[in-house]
């Protein structure tokens, strides 16, 4: 399905310039850095369609790419998959930060067509208390979402393991139904078949 087009749909700095509530839409959050683009960028096989960059706070905007183009004129895509800005970016000045939180918030409090969001955290990092904070906040929400470590080629496999534990005892505490963790690579492609799959189902299903 990904092997399908892709394409850049809009840029939304404000919530009024959202698209149309027409398809199932999946977002990306997680701390500024944490590799959200390149995950987008990883499961849909393009290089570069999300911008990713070694400088935190890369995306400023909710970022909508279309998957599955149709072939008929007008014809809508099969999902959609948002790119956000990060949380817990302590560089940019307060107002800019405060701005990509409401954004951030009221998007995924209030879209009728969100069917999952991915939470990302850094595999050498672990799950911080801006990540429960979201968690929290998507459970409250009604949310669903799935938790995925990133970057997991910067650590060994033994710290691997013990992150993941951590983590897995981490969503265990803070979420009721809890949800499925991933480990990933969007470097060396680790798990992203896997949550590719589970994407698609996600959105489709
Ligand atoms: P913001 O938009 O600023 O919030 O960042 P982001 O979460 O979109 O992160 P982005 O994808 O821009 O990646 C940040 C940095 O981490 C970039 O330098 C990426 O090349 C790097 N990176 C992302 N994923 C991986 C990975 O799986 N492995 C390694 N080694 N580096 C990664
Ligand atoms: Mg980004």
């Amino acid at each position: 399905l990904f092997s399908g087009p892709v394409d850049f749909l809009r840029s939304s700095p404000q919530l009024q310039f959202l698209p149309d509530p027409d398809v199932p839409e999946i977002a990306f959050c997680g701390r500024s850095n944490v590799g959200k683009s390149s995950l987008l960028n990883a499961l849909t096989g393009r290089r570069a369609i999300a911008r990713a960059s070694v400088t935190p706070g890369r995306t400023q905007e909710l970022n909508f790419f279309d998957v599955g183009r149709p072939e008929k004129e007008g014809a809508l895509p099969l999902f959609r998959l948002v790119d956000m800005p990060g949380y817990g970016f302590a560089k940019a000045p307060v107002k800019v930060v405060e701005k990509w939180k409401a954004l951030v918030n009221s998007y995924l409090r209030g879209r009728a067509v969100l069917v999952r969001t991915l939470v990302l955290v850094d595999s050498r990092h672990g799950v911080k208390e801006v990540d429960r904070a979201m968690m929290k906040m998507l459970d409250e929400a009604a949310v669903g979402y799935r938790v995925v470590l990133t970057k997991t080629d910067k650590i060994k496999a033994s710290e691997l393991d013990k992150v993941a534990e951590a983590t897995a005892a981490e969503i265990r505490k803070h979420v009721a139904a809890y949800p499925e963790l991933h480990l990933t690579s969007s470097e060396k492609g680790m798990g992203i078949d896997t949550l590719r799959a589970a994407v698609v189902s996600d959105a489709l299903g």
